[in-house]
């Protein structure tokens, strides 16, 4: 299979586009070369999502897409992989005979022989949850990732079943993986010139791993890579409000290179609805971490996710929700409109009014907006941490990001990629700041 070409199209979360690199990285043993070109691939993976909407009707209308660039061409080898492929498994194969490979998360170490072994017009489906076999056969292969900020799984599948989410279904149940194998892939990104690393996870702070009577948690792997010289910032996603553990908290202060800034999401202001969700926390668990994190450091700021018009809200859950956003200033956030999930407990439950689900959307958003663009202006003139990223396309400027994860957008050079350097804020919109380097000053 020597130079094939694979291009993957990634959808979703973090973790997809994880998966994503150590799929490249895996079928590279192969022969098999990245392309950046979708209409030049030999294998064509479409790495799917199904966490809202109508997940499964994109990934048709994606398939579409590609039958039409290749129309004149050899047909590729027509992988579905991800969470709609865990979902929907072989019925993809009815509705679409393009489909040659259906490949769900838990099975990705199955790719190579897949490949090896395809036939053409010969469909294969692999969709077990075999985590174990996944992660063993992971740490035997080098993650190639050498951009400056990179992600890492510690942590995968959900055993929470919060009444809207597919997520426990797609990826399974909980798994940590063990603490070593974990250091040794930071090593890799580390050594391959990566500055900053997220730790991921669908419930990354419920990570544990039991070694010689120790359990290890995610405060252990903090403060293990905190030790790493070339490492200059680390970060975790997604958290969950019942696992945010004290030894986390005090992360805060133990670790310079954890970045003050939590994304702990919600999902709403409301006892009521935080009880129908089945989330197993209330307001108050949240504000209470909330003032922990505070009273630890200052300085950190939080986002969250919120789920608008979930079966059964009222006005009155619908303003303590509000109520809440006004209390938490909220650096910025992810709000939807439920969308019914199949399997899940809340795909059955009557859905409230659309139009008024969208008229709640409409206002929370311009509350969570408004806070982020006050934040933003907040930030001009200040002289403020940049970890470089890269240089950007087609324009002669350089992106990096601040320690609460906002783009920020220079003049700079490429020496300075990849290292934390002093950037003074002239101006700012919702989403970015934007401002030039100061020259010999060297950031903390
Ligand atoms: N594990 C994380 C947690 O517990 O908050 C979140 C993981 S989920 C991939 C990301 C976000 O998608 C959730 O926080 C939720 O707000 C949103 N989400 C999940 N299911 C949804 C649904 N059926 N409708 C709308 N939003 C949904
Ligand atoms: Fe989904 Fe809830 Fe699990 Fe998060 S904790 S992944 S929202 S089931
Ligand atoms: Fe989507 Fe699966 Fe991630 S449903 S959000 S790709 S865990």
């Amino acid at each position: 299979m020597l130079n094939k070409k694979i291009f993957i199209k990634t959808f979703g979360c973090q973790m997809n586009e994880y998966d994503s690199n150590r799929i490249y990285d895996s079928v590279s043993k192969l022969g098999f070369v990245k392309t950046s070109n979708q209409s030049n691939a030999d294998c064509y993976i479409l790495n799917t999502c199904h966490i809202r909407d109508k997940a499964k009707e994109k990934v048709y209308h994606e398939i579409g897409r590609v039958k039409k660039l290749y129309k004149n061409k050899k047909k590729p080898i027509m992988i579905i992989a991800g969470c709609v492929a865990q979902a929907e498994n072989e019925e993809m194969f009815k509705r679409e005979p393009y489909i040659d490979i259906i490949l769900g998360p838990q099975s990705y170490h199955k790719v190579n022989n897949l490949l090896t072994e395809h036939i053409v017009n010969q469909k294969q489906e692999e969709t077990e949850f075999d985590t174990i076999s996944k992660f063993g056969y992971f740490d035997q292969v080098k993650n190639n990732n050498n951009k400056i900020s990179a992600f890492l799984t510690i942590q995968e599948g959900c055993d929470k079943f919060c009444h809207f989410c597919v997520v426990p279904y797609t990826r399974g149940p909980e798994y940590s993986r063990p603490f070593k194998k974990i250091i040794a892939e930071a090593e890799q990104l580390i050594e391959n010139g990566v500055k900053e690393i997220t730790l991921l996870g669908q419930n990354v702070n419920a990570y544990s791993y039991l070694e010689n009577n120790k359990e290890y948690r995610l405060s252990h792997i903090i403060n293990y890579l905190n030790q790493y010289s070339e490492l200059v910032r680390i970060r975790y996603t997604t958290s969950h409000p019942r696992d945010m553990t004290e030894d986390l908290i005090e992360c805060y202060s133990s670790s310079q290179k954890l970045m003050p800034f939590v994304h702990l999401p919600i999902q709403s202001g409301s006892n009521r609805m935080l009880e129908l969700m089945n989330r197993k926390h209330t307001v108050d668990d949240y504000l209470d971490i909330y003032e922990r994190l505070k009273e630890i450091n200052e300085d950190i700021e939080f986002s969250s996710d919120f789920i608008i018009g979930y079966p059964g809200e009222t006005q009155k859950d619908f303003e303590e929700t509000f109520q809440l956003i006004k209390e938490i200033k909220f650096i910025n956030s992810f709000s939807f409109i439920f969308s019914p999930r199949p399997g899940t407990i809340a795909s059955k439950l009557d859905m409230i009014d659309k139009s008024i689900a969208k008229e709640r959307l409409t206002l929370i958003q311009e509350k969570l907006f408004s806070n982020q663009i006050e934040i933003n202006k907040s930030m001009e003139n200040q002289i403020i941490d940049v970890l470089v990223e890269n240089k950007m396309e087609k324009q002669n400027k350089f992106f990096g990001r601040n320690k609460y994860i906002t783009p920020v957008i220079f003049d700079g050079n490429d020496n300075q990629i990849g290292k934390n350097i002093k950037v003074k804020i002239q101006n700012s919109n919702q989403n970015t700041l934007f401002g030039s380097v100061i020259k010999n000053m060297k950031a903390a």
